[in-house]
């Protein structure tokens, strides 16, 4: 259950009743401080303002008026009009065995949705390098979380497919093909896209056949297509490798790129003329918007289709939104791509809602993502200014993890210590992108990431592996609890109510995409664990039905942080 959800509910309720407006925004909060108990109220002061009523007596109607059905033991009106809410003991104890006896740890379900997530997004014939990481990790975190919710969640791995390079593309791969090393080169991406540049840059002959392909390529031509397709394989297996190795669900059936919204493109563009969106100007095919300014305050041009007939990524990503209404049947859809492409989606989403491709009633989300900085501050780049790859990333991670490993654990054997390696390795990175706020710049730091202690993937991994470790020293039947849970400590009570506000976590991400939200709350879970496993002993409790109690919070919390983890994409292991 929604504890927070209820609470505004019930609140918010109780205010309209009392002659506030019918959208008054409650203000529940967690309590900063235990002194005021597990929520409090923030709302009163100014909504008593528009009220004209002293904040306290507005909060004493608000508490005369709400029934809250045993979920609260006490409510206090505190300073100016806040209400604190205290949990019922008994309250929670019901709850807390409702979540241990339910696969989905007790979280409700919600009405599910068709949602398309577009995320990852590589372009072809270039590496993969840490600017796509963002979108990948926190894309893939959001769609397991609505996933988990019960949404039908498409993923939609965007990725640039299409364009005028791929002429000079096919023809230096032609180029490579009849010098006998197509195979050897073309593994490396970057040295691939580069060389093919310099071709076309140096040498006439090469241009002039780089043009025709292109051509040939949009016509459909047979050896094109081919060759067209070998480059996007190539370039999509070597990426297949990343995102398992990252444990990222993206699979090949994953893609749907730009090239799959050619068929689509004259008949958006006429279309747009025809609903008099657009015009012609200057030989293009233009769309002036009144809504974004260019620099001499006029309405601001976006191109659709250039002068020589070309399309451009505004008209694919107008055509890709109206696919994803039309055919795909999103009743939302989620675009984690970076920041500086924002006005780019912006003047889209104008368009596409002007041409009635898309109703309202369909959210059209850009998840911003901040860029991925050195401790410099500059962007994130290899000594000689190079992007870093991401295996390069990778590899330097499991490096790291295993010699952190195999000094705390100076006896364990090879093939553990390298499962335990990988699954520390990727969690850091991961985490690491996690817990920032996806919006704001984020500093690579490796110290802060591979860390016992503070908000890491270790620190949760590693409480996690406590939990399991009572349960095998308790053998088998772990399962079954012949008492209920008593709380009767301090400890035992906050941490109940940290673990009853799991769900709270997961849907503040599944609505923000914001999954640094729920790695806070793990983190504190796993503080408070601590805590309580410091107080309150457990298999040595003074009895059975005490030990009986604490086992049962021990396995919820042991469930909920591997749940959660799961969530933001990370494994467990039972022991390190
Ligand atoms: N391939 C693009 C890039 O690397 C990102 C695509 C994002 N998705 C979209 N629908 N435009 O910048």
């Amino acid at each position: 259950m929604n504890i927070n959800m209820f609470l505004s509910k019930k609140i918010q309720q109780a205010l309209v009743t009392l002659g506030a407006s019918a959208d008054c925004k409650a203000q529940v909060r967690h309590s900063a401080k235990t002194q005021f108990g597990d929520y409090q109220v923030n709302g009163i002061m100014a909504i008593a303002m528009q009220l004209r009523l002293p904040p306290r007596e507005l909060a004493k109607k608000v508490v005369d008026l709400l029934e809250l059905g045993g979920i609260a033991s006490k409510i206090e009106i505190a300073g100016h009009g806040f209400i604190n809410i205290y949990l019922d003991p008994s309250w929670l104890e019901k709850h807390l065995t409702e979540a241990i006896d339910s696969p989905r740890l007790g979280v409700a379900n919600v009405p599910p949705q068709t949602i398309v997530v577009d995320y990852s997004a590589p372009n072809i014939a270039k590496e993969m390098h840490v600017g796509h990481v963002r979108s990948t990790i926190v894309g893939d975190a959001s769609v397991r979380t609505l996933i988990f919710l019960g949404h039908n969640v498409i993923k939609a791995n965007h990725i640039g497919d299409w364009g005028t390079q791929f002429g000079m593309l096919i023809a230096y791969l032609e180029k490579l093909q009849q010098d006998g090393e197509a195979e050897m080169q073309i593994s490396c991406l970057e040295r691939f896209y580069r060389a093919a540049k310099q071709h076309y840059d140096k040498d006439p002959v090469f241009t002039e056949r780089a043009r025709d392909y292109v051509v040939k390529l949009q016509r459909g031509d047979k050896y094109c297509r081919k060759m067209w397709h070998k480059l996007v394989n190539v370039t999509m297996e070597q990426n297949q490798k990343i995102y398992d190795r990252l444990n990222v669900t993206l699979k090949h059936n994953d893609i749907m790129g730009e090239s799959l919204y050619n068929p689509m493109l004259p008949g958006i563009v006429s279309d747009l003329k025809e609903k008099g969106i657009a015009a012609e100007s200057e030989g293009a095919i233009v769309v002036f918007l009144e809504e974004f300014k260019n620099k001499q305050g006029e309405p601001m041009g976006v191109i659709i289709q250039k002068k020589d007939g070309a399309y451009l990524y505004t008209t694919i990503d107008i055509a890709c939104a109206k696919y994803r209404y039309e055919t795909l049947k999103a009743e939302r859809m989620i675009y984690y791509i970076d920041s500086r492409q924002h006005q780019h989606l912006m003047q889209v989403w104008t368009i596409v809602r002007k041409a009635g491709y898309v109703p309202e009633s369909v959210p059209l989300e850009h998840h911003m993502l901040g860029m991925m900085l050195s401790k410099d501050g500059k962007p994130f780049k290899t000594r000689s200014g190079g992007v870093i790859k991401l295996t390069a990333l990778l590899d330097e991670a499991l490096e790291r993890a295993r010699y952190l490993i195999a000094t705390k654990n100076p006896y364990m054997e090879a093939a553990e210590l390298e499962r335990l390696a990988q699954v520390v390795s990727v969690g850091a990175i991961k985490y690491a992108e996690l817990s920032k706020n996806r919006t704001t710049d984020y500093v690579f730091n490796w110290d802060n990431m591979l860390s016992f202690e503070g908000n890491t993937a270790l620190y949760i991994q590693y409480a996690y592996t406590r939990i399991a470790s009572i349960f095998k020293q308790r053998g088998q039947n772990k399962q079954q609890f012949t008492s209920d849970i008593r709380l009767k400590t301090i400890q035992e009570t906050q941490l109940a109510v940290r673990l009853l506000q799991f769900e709270e976590a997961v849907i503040t991400v599944a609505r923000d995409g914001t999954p640094h939200i729920l790695c806070t709350y793990m983190y504190d879970l796993a503080v408070l664990f601590s805590t309580f496993y410091e107080h309150c002993p457990i298999l040595n409790a003074k009895h059975a039905s005490l030990c009986q109690s604490r086992l049962q919070l021990a396995l919820l919390t042991g469930r909920t942080l591997k749940q959660g983890l799961n969530l933001l994409g990370i494994e467990t292991v039972e022991r390190m």
